[in-house]
């Protein structure tokens, strides 16, 4: 049963036949390209698209918009304080910005940054700064339904340190969950001996905690020694191994925008949270507000607080995994368990048809739109092209945002689209053109269906 009643409502509408198949070829079969009012159900991310409570707006009001000195950043700052045990916060615009000042200030040339496993922008910052990121998830991670499935290999990173030197690794990270390994989790245990491994080389320790709440329980469900906390005690247990955090408020911070970098108060630190401070100025905006009105800061403190709620987490977490069921039970080849905050499908599997270089994922994204504008993202080989990720479609649940008819609606789409499999009319897409830069040509490339070229050839 659902912890919420609505009490401000946002109209949907559901596009007839028609205007989806219209819709679609003008966006060049990129979901990207799609009008929000033309999606019924929009599950392309979780970030920064999700509900915000009464107490969130409410506080909103009280926004102190002070250049310097603002008391909506104390608030911000108390709550880091009590709900993640961070003393000292740099707030940036959102994540990626936050991994900006921290990165910029940690990782130079010449560097080796290893990770569970880099999140697209992570790994963008890290390049950036001159550095070399390198994914350490165990081998064959979701190959079974292992409980903690996004942990970081440490024999990995030890490995690495082995060929390149300690000197040149200098900062451990963990993103928890794991967004990029299907949002699963990383237990305590593994978030310890990631501490271990950054103390043998004098490395800071930086947890990725955009998802710290989801993570902290299913550490709760999953790890004995954690049974009988609570979500708050274990979600500040998890993060009190690390020396910094990076944060985007738009996963678990409850907000349409705004993020961190938390510094543990540690006078080995100092020199640490004095450039990321500088950074934090030169792009963020000064250290009292960094990229946000004093209102967003309100919202995200509030928005902190309201994550580690048992009620809250378990509402949320038990969703994902409802929608995971409702798929499954269907036939649809999801991940399981499933992760924190999205489903993950194979559309290889799925669409067994489609060949990979006519883009399964991109092709299943395409469908669940034309039979039910639901708008997931494929992150296969159309988003990562020459890498040899499995072609994977993330449809991802904005927090407390749907009710159970808006999965069941999501279930019945993936009926239709089996439908349409089983009838052979899913040929799969070709690209007719792409951005320069091969990294980000999910966001703007554009395809046709194949069919529709053999047609054009034959005429
Ligand atoms: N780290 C992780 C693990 C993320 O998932 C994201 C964003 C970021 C950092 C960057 O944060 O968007 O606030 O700048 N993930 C979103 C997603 C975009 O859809 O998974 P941001």
């Amino acid at each position: 049963m659902r912890a919420y009643k609505a009490k401000m409502v946002s109209p949907i509408r559901l596009p007839d036949r028609d205007e989806r198949e219209a819709n679609l070829e003008r966006a060049g079969y990129n979901v990207f390209n799609l009008d929000s009012e033309a999606v019924f159900v929009d599950l392309l991310t979780d970030s920064g698209t999700g509900t915000m409570s009464e107490n969130q707006w409410a506080a909103m009001l009280t926004g102190d918009e002070a250049y310097a000195g603002s008391q909506s950043f104390d608030r911000l700052q108390q709550a880091v304080a009590d709900v993640m045990g961070f003393e000292r916060i740099i707030p940036a615009h959102q994540g990626r910005g936050a991994e900006n000042v921290l990165y910029g200030a940690l990782v130079g040339e010449g560097d080796y940054v290893p990770n569970n496993t880099h999140f697209d922008t992570t790994r963008a910052h890290i390049a950036n700064s001159g550095g070399e990121p390198v994914d350490c998830p165990r081998e064959g991670a979701l190959d079974d339904d292992r409980p903690f499935a996004g942990d970081l290999d440490v024999e990995a990173v030890r490995d690495l340190v082995d060929e390149v030197g300690a000197e040149n690794v200098p900062a451990v990270l963990l993103t928890i969950t794991n967004n990029s390994l299907a949002g699963q989790p990383v237990s305590v245990e593994n978030v310890r001996a990631a501490r271990e491994v950054a103390d043998e080389l004098d490395a800071v320790f930086v947890i990725d905690a955009c998802r710290f709440a989801e993570n902290a329980y299913f550490v709760r469900e999953r790890e004995p020694e954690f049974a009988d906390d609570s979500v708050a005690e274990v979600a500040r247990e998890q993060l009190s191994y690390a020396d910094a955090v990076v944060m985007s408020g738009k996963k678990d911070g409850l907000v349409n925008v705004g993020g961190f970098v938390g510094i543990r108060d540690d006078p080995e630190l100092d020199d640490l949270y004095a450039t990321a401070r500088e950074r934090g100025i030169l792009y963020e905006g000064f250290t009292t507000y960094g990229g946000m009105a004093g209102r967003d800061l309100e919202a995200m403190a509030v928005g902190l607080r309201e994550a580690v709620e048992e009620r809250y987490v378990a509402d949320r977490v038990d969703q994902v995994r409802r929608l995971g069921d409702l798929l499954a039970d269907r036939g649809v080849p999801v991940q399981r368990p499933t992760g924190g905050h999205a489903v993950y499908v194979d559309a290889a599997a799925f669409l067994p048809d489609v060949p990979a270089d006519r883009f399964p994922g991109q092709a299943l994204v395409c469908e669940l739109y034309r039979e039910g504008a639901v708008r997931g993202v494929e992150l296969g080989s159309f988003a990562f092209p020459e890498t040899d990720r499995p072609e994977l479609v993330r449809l991802s649940l904005p927090r407390r945002t749907y009710g159970a008819d808006h999965l069941e609606h999501v279930a019945e789409t993936f009926e239709r689209v089996a439908d349409r499999r089983d009838a052979g009319e899913i040929a799969g897409l070709e690209i007719v053109d792409e951005p320069e830069m091969a990294e980000l040509r999910h966001f703007s490339a554009e395809l046709r269906p194949v069919r529709e070229r053999e047609a054009t050839t034959a005429d």
